[in-house]
C-alpha cells in the first residue's frame, strides 16, 4: 500500500501537502463554504503558520485553493475568523464589493524567543475576491497586548440581537468579550472562565453563538471552549457552556453549573473521542438555512506531530450540526454530521432483529468497501449487557467500540488498531464517555474512513472521534455481546460514494 492508498482520508479534508491543525476563518458566501486552516505548506510538522483555504458547495466535497494568508515580519498567522461585512461597516468596499474580513492572531517568534509576554496580537485583513486573497490592515495590531502570555485566537460575528459586531478571544484560561461597530477599533466589554470549567490546560479557540432550544422559542447562548491538556481522555478537548448574554456579558445558566459541578472534571465536553479540536462554527449562514455549522480539527497536540503520514499530517472531522436540547432540565448540545452527506449515500445494507449471542460477524469487504461508509444501529433492550463492535483486517488489527451497562460507558478502544507506536499516548487508553441520555433505547450513527471513526450516540448527545492507523483497510465489522445476549434491532450501513 501507498500512503496516499492507506491513509489519505476518501471524505475528510486534508490539505495535499504539508502541516495542517485548526480551523479558521469559515464563511458562507454565494453558494460556497470557506474553510482556511492552520497551515505549514513547507513541511509536515507545526512550524510558520499560514492560512491554508479550500472551498466546498456542500462541506463534503473540498477543493484547496491558493493559501490566502502568508506570515510576515509582524509573525505567523495564527488562528482567527471572518466575517462578510455586508454594510461595509469597516470602510474596506471597493465597487459595492461586501468586504471579508477575517482577524488573526500575530504570533510574534522573535517577542517570544526574547521571552516577552506580549508576543501575541490581534489583526485583521480584508479580501474584495471571495476570500482568495487578503489585505492586511495597515494600523495592525488591531487588539494589543498588554502582556498577557496566551493571547489568541478570535472569533468575530455579526449579533443581530444587539446589534453590533462581537468577539471572543482567548486570555490564558479566560475568555474576553469584544465588541465593536467597524471592525477595527475593539472594546474589551469583560471575560469569563475564573473559576469555572476545565483547567488543565491553556483555553484556546471559543466561539460563542445564540440558539434556539429545540421545539421551544427560548433562546441560549453557547461558549465553545477549547482546552489543551486536560481533556477528558487526554490531551486536547472542546468543552461548553450554556448560559445567557446580555451584549456584554456572559452568565452561566444555574442548571447548567450545577450539571457542570456533578460531571467529571467540571467540564462538560462537545466530543469525549481523543481527535476533535480547536473546532468552531461557519458565519454568514443565511437566516433561510439557519443551522448551526461546525468543523473540527481531526488529531489532537498529544502525538498531531509524529503520526505516520508524511506527505501531508492531519484532516478535519465531517461538517456537523449542532442543536440545543432541554431534556429533564438540563441543556446539553447535540452534533450530527450535516444532512448534505445522505445525498452520497448509495449501496445500503440492512439486517434486523439478530440475536447476539457471541462474536457475530455483520459485514465485510466483499460487500462493501468499510472505509467509506455511514452505520446506523439500534438495540432497544440491551438488558444488563453491553456490545463490542469490532473492526479488523487480515493482519488483526482491532479498532473496538461500544457500550457497557454496567459502567454507562461508551468506549472507543484502539490500542491494537495498527501503528501505535509513534507517540506513547495515542493508545495509552481505552477512551470513555458516561451516557447521559436516559432513552430506553440506544441507537447511534457511525462515520468510518480511512483513519478515522466518528461515534454519534443517542442523537448526537454523546459524540467520539478518534482516529487509527491500520497496517491494511479494515476489512470486518463485526459485534459481540458483554455479559449477556440481546438483540441487535436494526443496523443499516450505507457505502457513501465520495471520492
Ligand atoms: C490551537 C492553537 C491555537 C493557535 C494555533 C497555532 O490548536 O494552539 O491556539 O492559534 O493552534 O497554530
Amino acid at each position: 500500500y501507498s500512503e496516499e492508498d492507506l491513509y489519505r482520508p476518501n471524505f475528510h479534508f486534508t490539505p495535499k501537502k504539508g502541516w495542517m491543525n485548526d480551523p479558521n476563518g469559515m464563511f458562507y458566501k454565494d453558494g460556497f463554504y470557506h474553510l482556511y486552516f492552520q497551515h505549514y505548506p513547507n513541511g509536515n510538522t507545526w512550524g510558520p503558520m499560514h492560512w491554508g483555504h479550500a472551498i466546498s458547495t456542500d462541506m463534503v466535497t473540498w477543493k484547496e485553493m491558493p493559501i490566502a494568508i502568508y506570515p510576515d515580519e509582524k509573525g505567523y498567522i495564527f488562528s482567527g475568523s471572518s466575517v462578510v461585512d455586508v454594510n461595509n461597516s469597516s470602510g474596506f468596499s471597493k465597487n459595492g464589493i461586501a468586504p471579508i474580513i477575517a482577524m488573526f492572531t500575530y504570533h510574534d517568534m522573535d517577542g517570544e524567543k526574547a521571552g516577552k509576554l506580549n508576543y501575541q496580537s490581534q489583526a485583521i485583513a480584508y479580501s474584495l475576491d471571495e476570500g482568495q486573497t487578503f489585505t492586511k490592515y495597515s494600523e495592525n495590531p488591531v487588539i494589543k497586548n498588554l502582556g498577557i502570555k496566551d493571547f489568541r485566537d478570535p472569533k468575530m460575528f455579526w449579533d443581530s440581537i444587539h446589534k453590533k459586531w462581537l468577539m471572543v478571544l482567548a486570555a490564558g484560561q479566560k475568555i474576553m468579550f469584544y465588541s465593536s461597530l467597524n471592525l477595527k477599533d475593539w472594546k474589551l466589554e469583560s471575560d469569563f472562565g475564573d473559576g469555572i470549567g476545565g483547567h488543565g490546560g491553556v483555553w484556546e479557540c471559543p466561539d460563542l453563538f445564540p440558539m434556539k432550544v429545540q421545539g421551544t422559542d427560548e433562546v441560549k447562548w453557547v461558549l465553545l471552549v477549547s482546552i489543551n491538556p486536560g481533556g477528558p481522555n487526554g490531551g486536547s478537548a472542546t468543552q461548553y457552556f450554556i448560559g445567557d448574554f446580555d451584549g456584554k456579558k456572559f452568565t452561566i445558566d444555574a442548571s447548567f453549573e450545577n450539571d457542570l459541578n456533578k460531571s467529571e472534571y467540571k467540564s462538560i465536553w462537545i466530543d469525549y473521542g481523543k481527535d476533535n479540536y480547536a473546532g468552531v462554527t461557519w458565519s454568514n449562514i443565511p437566516d433561510s438555512d439557519g443551522r448551526k455549522l461546525f468543523v473540527g480539527w481531526m488529531s489532537n497536540w498529544d502525538y498531531a506531530n509524529v503520526v505516520p503520514t508524511e506527505r501531508w499530517r492531519s484532516s478535519m472531522t465531517v461538517a456537523r450540526q449542532i442543536e440545543l436540547q432541554k431534556e429533564n432540565a438540563s441543556y446539553r448540545l447535540l452534533f450530527q454530521p450535516v444532512k448534505e452527506l445522505t445525498k452520497y449515500k448509495s449501496t445500503k445494507y440492512k439486517k434486523e432483529d439478530i440475536a447476539i449471542k457471541a462474536l457475530t460477524k455483520i459485514i465485510d469487504s466483499d460487500a462493501i468497501d468499510l472505509s467509506s461508509v455511514e452505520i446506523q444501529f439500534k438495540i432497544s433492550d440491551l438488558k444488563n449487557s453491553g456490545f463490542t463492535f469490532k473492526l479488523t483486517n487480515k493482519q488483526d488489527d482491532t479498532l473496538a467500540f461500544g457500550y457497557n451497562t454496567s459502567d454507562k460507558n461508551f468506549f472507543v478502544d484502539r490500542r491494537k488498531s495498527g501503528k501505535t507506536a509513534f507517540s506513547e499516548k495515542f493508545a495509552d487508553r481505552i477512551s470513555v464517555a458516561k451516557r447521559t441520555s436516559t432513552n430506553v433505547n440506544i441507537s447511534g450513527t457511525i462515520i468510518l474512513d480511512k483513519t478515522s471513526i466518528e461515534l454519534f450516540f443517542d442523537n448526537g448527545e454523546t459524540v467520539m472521534t478518534e482516529i487509527f492507523f491500520p497496517n491494511s483497510p479494515f476489512d470486518k465489522l463485526s459485534i459481540e455481546p458483554k455479559d449477556q445476549e440481546f438483540i441487535l434491532d436494526n443496523i443499516e450501513i450505507h457505502k457513501l460514494n465520495i471520492n
